[in-house]
């Protein structure tokens, strides 16, 4: 069904004056400074210097540390800094200053998280639309002038109707336009993502208006995205494909992950299993590296909209297949965690194990969902010490996300701390690892390729067992799939 635009007296000036916003993009706005929206509009920046682009956010001290060094920006991803600093000053801002920033922009990005809803209608499945509905209602109260609203951040189909009503029923006399243009880059490899994206998807109206938007945001693209990258298609099919994507990565994670099971019983090796699939040019090679699990913010609450999607339609096969992937997923986290307590004795209590890897992929400072969060829950349920050593994620960061699973498990103040007091976090793995019974490889960080017995052994008073999460590893006591 197509969007109807709103009937205003202002309508035809509507259309005629954005007959040329594609001449008229001097302004970029993005709220939200994140993962998605700091890269993101880094790069636009860079490939656009015509164009100032301010990037807002509601948390100043995330806004703070945008502004600050180049080694502790928010977000860590290589090429990352080189960029804000050709940029930074000269064309890209990052800004508290919302409204401000919203008011001068002919063109606003929406880069706020989307998280899964903890409380209310599908709560633990749908999207958390609260910020995307505030940022609409933010939009409104400030914008004196018509303005092309993007969706930069991943939604529930249908969602760009909604944020139109939102605005709409704030304000009629001034138009929106909202196009889609999810993001699809991973992190630890955004700014290469960004810089050669295998697609960049436009999903807009068939008005005039909305084509002339879409043309504006795809002029910004041409600059550095060759034409037949840049893809037009409806609203919706483009918030779809975004979810359709992720859940399409994820099932081959899931899928190479539940073979591994099967790998251990029977004596086959995962690794060559991938490479012999990965062989048939119509299935490929990527995305079939066995691990401890996915993580990341994305995948599991992408999956778990579409499952919410599909129950409210009433696919309830449908639902129940993607859902399986997170399944697998959590299976396989638990898996690799009881592995090590079993090759302890079965039990680890008063036992050390260092946890090596905390972002939830290497090259990136994110842990969110990563598998390490699980692991270390359950090494500690089960009466364990962990030390824990990550290269970029903070020992802050670190805390806050064992906060966050204990805060609500703990039965009281003293019980949480007797958790925390069997975490020890350290800067390097070499002290991580010394007087411990395992050591376990969440994170495929390349400075953990070294490891092998005779330097643990060297490092070591224990011999401690080697347990492998990410097959980087020429020998370990286990790994995933063997
Ligand atoms: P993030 O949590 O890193 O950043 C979101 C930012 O938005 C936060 O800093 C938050 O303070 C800010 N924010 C929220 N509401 C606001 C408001 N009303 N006003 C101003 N600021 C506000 O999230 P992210 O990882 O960048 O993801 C953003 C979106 O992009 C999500 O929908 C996500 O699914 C999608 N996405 C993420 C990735 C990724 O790799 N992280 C990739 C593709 C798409
Ligand atoms: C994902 C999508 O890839 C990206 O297109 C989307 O925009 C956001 O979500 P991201 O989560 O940042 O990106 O990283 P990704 O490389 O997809 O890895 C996700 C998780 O899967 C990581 O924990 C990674 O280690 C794991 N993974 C990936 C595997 O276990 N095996 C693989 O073969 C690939």
């Amino acid at each position: 069904m197509d969007l109807e635009i709103k009937s205003s007296p202002h309508l035809g000036y509507w259309i005629k004056n954005n007959l040329d916003y594609a001449m008229k993009i001097k302004n970029i706005c993005c709220i939200g400074a994140g993962y998605v929206g700091g890269p993101t509009m880094a790069v636009i920046a860079l490939k656009c210097p015509d164009i100032k682009v301010t990037v807002v956010d509601k948390d100043s001290f995330k806004i703070e540390r945008w502004n600050g060094e180049y080694q502790n920006l928010p977000v860590y991803e290589p090429g990352l800094a080189d960029i804000i600093k050709k940029t930074r000053g000269k064309n890209l801002f990052f800004s508290s200053e919302i409204d401000k920033s919203i008011d001068d922009a002919e063109m606003i990005f929406m880069a706020v998280n989307t998280p899964t809803k903890t409380e209310g209608k599908g709560a633990g499945m749908a999207a958390d639309l609260r910020h995307v509905e505030n940022c609409a209602k933010n939009i409104a109260r400030v914008a004196k002038n018509d303005k092309i609203i993007v969706e930069k951040s991943t939604l529930p189909v249908r969602t760009a109707e909604k944020i139109k009503e939102i605005l709409s029923n704030y304000k009629s006399d001034v138009n929106f336009e909202i196009i889609s243009n999810p993001e699809f880059l991973a992190e630890g490899t955004a700014i290469k993502d960004l810089f050669k994206s295998d697609r960049v998807l436009i999903g807009g109206e068939k008005t005039d208006s909305g084509e002339k938007a879409v043309e504006a945001l795809e002029k910004i693209y041409k600059r550095w995205i060759p034409n037949e990258k840049i893809i037009k298609m409806n609203v919706w099919s483009a918030e779809l494909s975004k979810l359709a994507s992720n859940a399409m990565l994820a099932q081959r994670i899931s899928s190479i992950n539940s073979l591994s099971a099967i790998c251990e019983k029977t004596g086959a090796d995962i690794d060559e299993l991938s490479n012999a699939i990965g062989l048939d040019h119509r299935i490929g090679s990527k995305f079939l590296k066995a691990s401890v699990g996915f993580g990341g913010s994305c995948f599991k609450k992408d999956i778990l909209n579409l499952v919410y999607l599909c129950k409210y339609y009433g696919l309830n096969e449908v639902a129940e297949y993607w859902h399986q992937v997170i399944k697998i997923n959590e299976y396989q986290k638990s898996r690799f965690a009881n592995r090590i307590i079993d090759e302890l004795g079965g039990n680890v209590k008063n036992k050390k194990i260092a946890i090596l890897g905390w972002a939830f992929k290497k090259n990136t400072n994110d842990s969110r969902e990563s598998a390490s969060i699980k692991i270390a829950d359950k090494l500690i349920e089960s009466g364990g010490h962990i030390n824990i050593y990550d290269p970029m994620v903070k020992e802050s960061k670190i805390k806050e996300d064992l906060n966050n699973i204990w805060g609500s498990k703990s039965k009281s103040e003293k019980d949480l701390s007797s958790r925390f007091l069997r975490v020890e976090i350290f800067d390097n793995y070499k002290d991580a690892i010394k007087e411990t019974h395992a050591l376990a490889i969440i994170t495929e960080w390349d400075e953990f390729k070294e490891i092998n017995f005779q330097l643990v052994n060297q490092i070591t008073n224990n011999n401690p067992k080697i347990f492998d999460g990410r097959l980087i590893l020429e020998e370990s006591n286990y790994r995933i799939g063997k």
